[in-house]
């Protein structure tokens, strides 16, 4: 029974109201508060919101809690009562979801047994405090931290379970450094001044549209920081510098995922991932917007790709500089290639680009596919996207 209904269950019928007490599943926000009513937001303050939380709270036995999320979006902030969670109400909880509030742990702390999940948005703690409570919850297996600034130094203990872990627009935090042996999963948005050191990180996805510099940041840094990595997402949507040739290598990487726009940006110059790559198998591009540019041809001898079997490029443009990636790919792997234009809905601008890049891949990419190698071009179809180009 959701929430709500649950606690006007419990003011009409007294047998109602020890199952309430121990209600498994407490969700406080604005509408289940009943502060909002038919869209419109009534005309109660935000000390109303914290009374009516702190009252639930403090008539709720805390015993058999398994989900609890607050949600406020009153500007005062709350504090949220940690005794709340010391003894059975710690004990039995699997998934704690708190946004806009204060949450100051102790070292005083129980533990969590059963917390799998922890997201925290737009809350105040400290390192220190979320080193407390991290260090008590040992089956956690996800981690989502957005809009926390106050946090300068992100240090997650041995957590055996924790395998996924995501930090959103944290602008305070400086570093991240994990211990724990299982974590595969890591997504980072925004905020690449963040130093890494994840011990044992295998697969990691990293997006970030704040910088310039990316695919040098992550070519250059990660395959020190990260050496067993298998699996590499990005994205950055305007990037300006081209990626270096550095000598380190990703000796493990298997499948890497570029997602990529930037008038100036050299897609060629990606090629230094793949160089670095021995053991890749499977490569997607997602080409962004660029600019056009006429100058000569060019090619990148003397590298094999011998493990590459797939290699996926998405929105293939004209961009001469994808075109030569591509041909880099085919010269140096045996693998297929595949130009996606699905038949979505299509801007005319974007049909046109899907229009160019089709000549392009007749004019640079056929004549260079070799005969084992299978290519596969899908266009925009006549039947759909049928304009006068
Ligand atoms: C580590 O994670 C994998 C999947 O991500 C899971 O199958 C495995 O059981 C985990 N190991 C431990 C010790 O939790
Ligand atoms: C780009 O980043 C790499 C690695 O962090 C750095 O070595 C390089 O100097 C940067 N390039 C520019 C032009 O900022
Ligand atoms: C390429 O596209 C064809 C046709 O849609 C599909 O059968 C094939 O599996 C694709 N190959 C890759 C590597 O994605």
């Amino acid at each position: 029974m959701p929430m709500r209904d649950a606690a006007q269950v419990a003011c009409v019928a007294q047998a109602f109201v020890r199952s309430w007490r121990c209600h498994p599943s407490l969700d406080f926000n604005e509408e289940t508060l009943g502060l909002i009513q038919n869209g419109c937001r009534k005309d109660e303050n935000a000390r109303d919101f914290n009374n009516k939380v702190d009252h639930i709270l403090d008539k709720h036995l805390g015993i058999g809690i398994k989900e609890l999320r607050l949600i406020l979006t009153t500007d005062e902030k709350y504090n949220f009562p940690i005794s709340l969670l010391y003894g059975q109400t710690g004990d039995s909880l699997w998934y704690l979801s708190l946004a806009c509030c204060h949450f100051h742990p102790t070292d005083q702390f129980g533990c969590f047994r059963n917390l799998t999940k922890l997201k925290l948005t737009l809350v105040h703690i400290t390192a220190t405090e979320l080193g407390w409570f991290l260090s008590s919850s040992f089956a956690l297996e996800q981690l989502k931290l957005r809009y926390c600034n106050d946090i300068d130094c992100l240090k997650i203990p041995c957590l055996q379970k924790l395998s996924y872990l995501e930090v959103v627009c944290c602008t305070g935090i400086q570093a991240i450094e994990s211990k724990a042996p299982n974590l595969s999963s890591v997504s980072v948005v925004g905020g690449l001044h963040v130093q890494f050191s994840l011990e044992n990180a295998r697969r990691i996805k990293i997006l970030n549209r704040h910088s310039s510099n990316f695919t040098g940041y992550a070519r250059t840094n990660l395959p020190s920081i990260m050496p067993n990595l298998e699996a590499l997402s990005i994205r950055s949507d305007v990037e300006l510098v081209n990626t270096p040739m550095v000598p380190s290598k990703f000796l493990h990487l298997k499948f890497l995922n570029i997602a990529i726009g930037g008038l100036t940006f050299d897609f060629l110059s990606l090629a230094s991932f793949l160089v670095a790559s021995p053991s890749l198998e499977t490569f997607i591009l997602e080409v962004g917007y660029f600019f056009e540019d006429s100058s000569n041809f060019r090619m990148m001898p003397g590298h094999h790709h011998s493990k590459l079997k797939c290699a996926k490029i998405i929105k293939f443009s004209a961009a001469k500089s994808v075109a030569e990636l591509t041909c880099h790919i085919l010269e140096s792997a045996t693998c297929s290639v595949n130009k996606t234009g699905k038949c979505l809905f299509m801007l005319k601008y974007a049909l046109v680009a899907a229009h160019e890049g089709l000549l392009a891949a007749k004019t640079y990419i056929k004549p260079k596919v070799p005969s084992k190698v299978e290519l596969n071009v899908l266009e925009p179809c006549i039947r759909c996207h049928a304009v006068g180009l």
